[in-house]
């Protein structure tokens, strides 16, 4: 039983109990319609609504989307609360979201504990509200608020919704008794129903412009334009059509790649971190930290580290070093007290307290995990692990943020291989949401469930990979991003390949990214790699000519753009390097179009990601999408490369780079299990599954 239906005195009362969400699944419409249908035959005279566990309603059950649904529908369970005879109460906790928020908003009087969040969050899945949401909420709380919070999805708090009017009263009170209360009080006013659907058609506001703000900010999605488009039907049509528009918009959101993809990142993100080798292996206790090296990144580590409420210390080679990491990290906290993540006794205790910097690494014997995060050379991790096993407490774990170097040397140089796992964060740390857990050939499984417990307390997306060139990430990255280069080499600009991949939908294509990040970093890679080079490899010479004039990217003014300020323009040293290299080969360019650029790029993402799924360094394809979403600005809405393959359909795919290949059969040679799915008529996603 999803709702269970009881009675205190002349109030009926519906307790959901649908865990873990109170998710409206199929059960839970039913039981909502037919105890509201109970009620008002048994004569109750005001009716509560309430969710057990952690919250009220959190939507519509994503798990039926797509398939055939199954009636009562969300809008007529909504409309038939609406038109109940007597005064139905919305007595909200925890997350009150989708259709949990339409149900709310078709109760007549709505009330919710303080620590409630409430939110239209549709469009982030490729939809609209699909209950009455857009035709509503602008009549209680008017079309500004109803536009922010129905196109952002972002939920608001209880404090904000009580004085945007989507709330009528907030108290701390358990859920049940908080409804009872309110209930007796209107009926001892005698206070009758009060439909939102009733209330004055909401004025309009300036739709072209909300427009030109909105997809601005989409990049190409298309479920935020289309919520504009049903708020505005809400200032113009009568409320029932307004709510059929609603609908047809939904509907035909639904059928959308954009909705597929959406959905697809939501589970994916949840599926990633469940391990079943790990089902039954527990995480080791981390209580302290420590880290060492406190550059870019052991500086962002350490933020993230200290933001998540854990005690720090941080190992630097000279007071210098350990001075320059202390402002940087305190720079990041000073950014979180900025923007309200953190207060200012939480600030203060955090860089006073719980982060010590220093260059003494005896200081680092009572961490019961260390992130070692020094340069990225070979020698000196050798030199760093041989001596954190000889400092680390017994039981201690070593973790690498290398971005490349082979984790199972790094644990060698350790009479704890065990205890050795690579820990690869983000630039920057603190902010970017993947985390690739490394396994390496000798990790103990509770080196790696310790792992996953640190990224779940940092609140990062967990990814497992195994060892090789670049994990998952950084390996299909060093790809595609040849793509890039060989077309450049063959007559695309570097500026129409990152238009087309903005297009896409990421917010920054490979070049200006590259300048982002500085083209150093890519150059000290490609020095590493050289002596390895497969002679069929082409490797332009114009990214290190580039560098060879020290024009790094961003960080020095000029790079494949020029940077005055915040704006980028071409650089004409770039294109000069570019034609000089293209002679030097004797490449006549050719023009490419977007759509080109785009299905060579994307058909080399696929077809790495493919290799590193079937050499298992990512165990499933999800976990490919996960990395490229959360680690590399990859457009959610397109799922990832994995689903946007399986979308595209992956025979076409594989076509595509059959065609390449005949220009370049080395760098084009397909990888064999995209090949397989191909043959046996399967897609990613199938993997997924099994
Ligand atoms: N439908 C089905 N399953 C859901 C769900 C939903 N709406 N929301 C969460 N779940 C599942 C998750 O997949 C997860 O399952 P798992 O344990 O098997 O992995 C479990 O519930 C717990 O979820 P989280 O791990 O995300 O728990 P958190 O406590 O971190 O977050 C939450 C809770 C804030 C509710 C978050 O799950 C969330 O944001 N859910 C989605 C809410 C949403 O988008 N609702 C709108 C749906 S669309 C809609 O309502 C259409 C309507 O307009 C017609
Ligand atoms: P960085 O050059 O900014 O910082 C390295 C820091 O380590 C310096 O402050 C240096 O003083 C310190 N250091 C060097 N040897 C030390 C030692 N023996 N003991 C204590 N401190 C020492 O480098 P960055 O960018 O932070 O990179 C660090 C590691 O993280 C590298 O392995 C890199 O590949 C990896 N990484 C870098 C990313 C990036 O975007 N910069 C992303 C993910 C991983």
């Amino acid at each position: 039983m999803s709702i269970h239906y009881s009675r205190d005195g002349d109030i009926a009362i519906l307790a959901a109990d649908n865990p873990p969400v109170n998710a409206l699944g199929q059960a839970v419409r039913q039981g909502l319609a037919d105890g509201l249908a109970r009620a008002v035959a048994e004569g109750a005279r005001a009716l509560v609504v309430y969710g057990e566990g952690r919250t009220w309603f959190a939507g519509a059950d994503i798990r039926e989307f797509g398939k055939p649904p199954v009636a009562p529908f969300l809008p007529d369970v909504c409309a038939q609360f609406e038109a109940a005879p007597i005064p139905v109460i919305a007595a909200m906790h925890g997350t009150v979201l989708g259709g949990g928020l339409e149900v709310a908003l078709s109760c007549h009087y709505r009330i919710a504990l303080p620590d409630t969040r409430l939110g239209l969050p549709e469009v982030t899945l490729g939809l609209i509200p699909g209950a009455g949401g857009t035709q509503r909420l602008p009549r209680l709380t008017g079309v500004d608020r109803a536009i922010a919070m129905i196109t952002s999805g972002r939920p608001i708090d209880a404090g904000e919704a009580r004085a945007a009017g989507l709330l009528d009263q907030v108290s701390a009170r358990a859920p049940r008794d908080l409804g009872l209360a309110y209930a007796r009080a209107l009926l001892a006013k005698e206070a009758p129903p009060r439909p939102v659907s009733a209330l004055p058609t909401p004025e309009p506001v300036d739709f072209e412009a909300a427009r030109a703000a909105v997809a601005k900010k989409a990049r190409g999605q298309r479920s935020p334009i289309a919520a504009l488009e049903a708020i505005e039907a809400a200032t113009t049509l009568p409320f029932a059509e307004g709510l059929a528009q609603e609908r047809a918009i939904f509907q035909s959101l639904m059928q959308t790649d954009q909705r597929k993809g959406l959905i697809h990142a939501f589970f994916a993100e949840r599926e990633a971190p469940k391990l079943p080798e790990l089902q039954n292996v527990a995480p080791r206790e981390v209580a302290a930290l420590g880290i060492v090296g406190g550059g870019t990144m052991g500086a962002g580590i350490a933020t993230a580290v200290l933001l998540a409420g854990l005690p720090v210390h941080l190992l630097e080679m000279s007071d210098e070093a350990a001075d320059a990491a202390r402002s940087r990290i305190t720079a990041n906290l000073d950014g979180a007290l900025k923007r309200g993540k953190i207060s200012d006794g939480e600030h203060q205790q955090m860089r006073d307290t719980a982060l010590t910097v220093g260059t003494d690494d005896g200081a680092l014997s009572t961490a019961d995990l260390i992130i070692e995060a020094v340069f990225e050379d070979m020698a000196v991790k050798e030199q760093v692990f041989a001596r954190l096993d000889a400092v680390a407490k017994q039981g201690a774990i070593l973790a690498t943020n290398t971005s490349y170097l082979d984790v199972d040397a790094i644990a060698r140089f350790t009479a704890r291989p065990e205890a050795v796992l690579g820990l690869h964060f983000f630039s920057p740390a603190h902010v970017m949401r993947l985390l690739e857990v490394v396994v390496g050939a000798a990790t103990a499984p509770e080196t790696v469930a310790t792992g996953f417990a640190l990224a779940k307390r940092l609140k990062k997306v967990a990814v497992r990979a195994g060892v090789c060139d670049g994990f998952i990430g950084n390996r299909i990255l060093q790809h595609y991003r040849k793509a890039a280069d060989h077309m450049v080499l063959d007559g695309a600009s570097p500026y129409a390949v990152d238009a087309a991949l903005e297009g896409f939908g990421f917010a920054m294509g490979p070049f200006a990214m590259g300048d982002l990040a500085g083209l150093d970093i890519a150059w000290a890679n490609r020095k590493r790699l050289a002596p390895h080079l497969e002679p069929r490899e082409r490797i332009p010479s114009y990214a290190d000519w580039l560098c060879e004039a020290e024009q790094f990217g961003q960080k020095s003014g000029a790079g494949f753009y020029r940077y005055e300020g915040r704006a980028r323009s071409e650089n004409p040293e770039a294109l000069a390097l570019i034609d000089k290299d293209r002679a030097a080969r004797g490449i006549t360019p050719r023009a490419f179009e977007a759509e080109e650029i785009v299905a060579r790029y994307m058909a080399a993402m696929v077809n790495e990601a493919a290799r590193v799924v079937g050499e298992g360094i990512a165990r499933r394809p999800l976990d490919a999408d996960v990395a490229l979403l959360f680690g590399y600005g990859f457009p959610r809405y397109h799922g990832g490369p994995l689903k946007y393959a399986d979308l595209q359909g992956l025979g076409t795919i594989l076509d595509r780079i059959h065609i390449y290949a005949e220009d370049d059969a080395y760098f084009w040679a397909s990888a064999p299990l995209l090949e397989q799915l191909v043959r046996d008529g399967k897609s990613f996603d199938d993997l997924n599954k099994s």
